[in-house]
């Protein structure tokens, strides 16, 4: 079958369109015909060998397609059925892929008017708005909530949610004036760049501070965040982009009276694949139902390096979805 392949990590020249082997689905997994699958930023940090992984190794952590094999053990699944699914090893740019049951979610009932180019670019991003702003941030009616990679694809969803979950104040943040632009343009009542949060917080939300802060950049405005903060506000971590992190003990916690948090879609399907299955699940109604829009771009096998550049360089904004067949 094909699949985009890498066999050593480095830039997005890596990767190719190679031909592989068939995965095989395992106890508790299916194989899927993959229609559409998503390019993820979690594909650049793994790419570039931030974390370790197997090589050769095929990218792509989110899919819509067929349902081709049940592994053993597989209930409430058929073949022949559309899902949506995260396969948690990777796999998914590719023209069949294994994932596990539990995060196989059938496009039928409320997502039946889901189409697979879209239920593929909301599969983790979607996912993980719900439980960062749900689970993490405890997200509550009238709090006051930046973002910062505001105008990245799980960035503009945030902002979408937060209003949607009852936030009174959603601010972005961004690396330029016009990334900050185009978080407005996607939904944020306001957007500053990284520059600007420290002087221009108090001002935006009266003096009290931000009440949730969702920081998946690292880097120097993750420094920022604690003076960034309401009393009692809540950092929620939920990634890397800048691949720098704090350097912070537990007690600066409890001396500046702030809640750090954080939401990794790994980390919850480990230990509790029920609820990370239930944010995939309300994540894939809210963009059936319309509550989230998803700004996807389609693009074919010659276009995922390019993706790639875009989504290192910061120049992506919103999603991009390869379309397998
Ligand atoms: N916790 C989880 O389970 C989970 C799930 C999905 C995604 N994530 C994380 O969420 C982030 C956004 O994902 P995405 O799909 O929305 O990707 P994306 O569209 O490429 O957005 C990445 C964002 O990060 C910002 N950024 C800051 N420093 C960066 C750097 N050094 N290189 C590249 N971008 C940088 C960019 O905006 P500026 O240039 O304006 O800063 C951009 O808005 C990623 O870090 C991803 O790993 C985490």
């Amino acid at each position: 079958m094909r699949a985009v392949r890498y066999t050593r990590t480095g830039g997005p020249e890596v990767l190719e369109i190679a031909e592989v082997p068939a995965p095989q689905p395992g106890a508790g997994e299916v194989a899927i015909d993959v229609s559409h699958a998503g390019v993820h930023f979690a594909d650049v940090m793994f790419r570039r060998g931030q974390f370790p992984l197997a090589l050769p190794a095929v990218p792509g952590l989110e899919v819509a397609g067929t349902v081709a094999e049940l592994g053993e053990g597989v209930t409430g699944l058929r073949i022949g059925q559309q899902v949506a699914a995260l396969p948690f090893g990777f796999g998914g740019n590719a023209e069949r892929v294994v994932a596990g049951a539990v995060t196989t979610v059938p496009l039928e009932g409320e997502l039946a008017g889901l189409s697979p180019l879209l239920a593929a670019g909301a599969v983790c991003n979607a996912a993980t708005a719900v439980g960062t702003l749900r689970g993490a941030a405890r997200i509550a009616t009238g709090d006051r909530v930046l973002v910062l990679g505001a105008s990245g694809g799980l960035g503009l969803l945030l902002g979408r949610l937060a209003r949607a979950y009852g936030a009174a104040l959603v601010v972005g943040a961004a690396s330029t004036a016009e990334r900050a632009a185009r978080a407005v343009e996607g939904g944020y009542d306001l957007a500053v760049t990284y520059g600007e949060l420290a002087d221009r917080t108090s001002e935006l939300t009266d003096g009290h501070g931000f009440d949730v802060v969702v920081d998946s950049v690292g880097g120097e405005p993750r420094e920022q965040v604690r003076g960034l903060l309401a009393v009692l506000g809540r950092h929620v971590v939920i990634g890397n982009a800048a691949d720098r992190d704090l350097d912070l003990g537990a007690n600066q916690v409890w001396y500046d009276s702030f809640t750090l948090a954080g939401y990794n879609l790994g980390g919850v399907l480990a230990r509790r694949p029920d609820l990370l299955r239930a944010h995939l699940e309300e994540g894939l109604r809210l963009v059936a139902d319309g509550t989230l829009s998803l700004d996807v771009e389609e693009i074919g096998w010659d276009g995922v390096a390019e993706a790639h550049r875009q989504l290192e360089g910061r120049t992506a904004s919103g999603k991009y979805v390869l379309r397998v067949r």
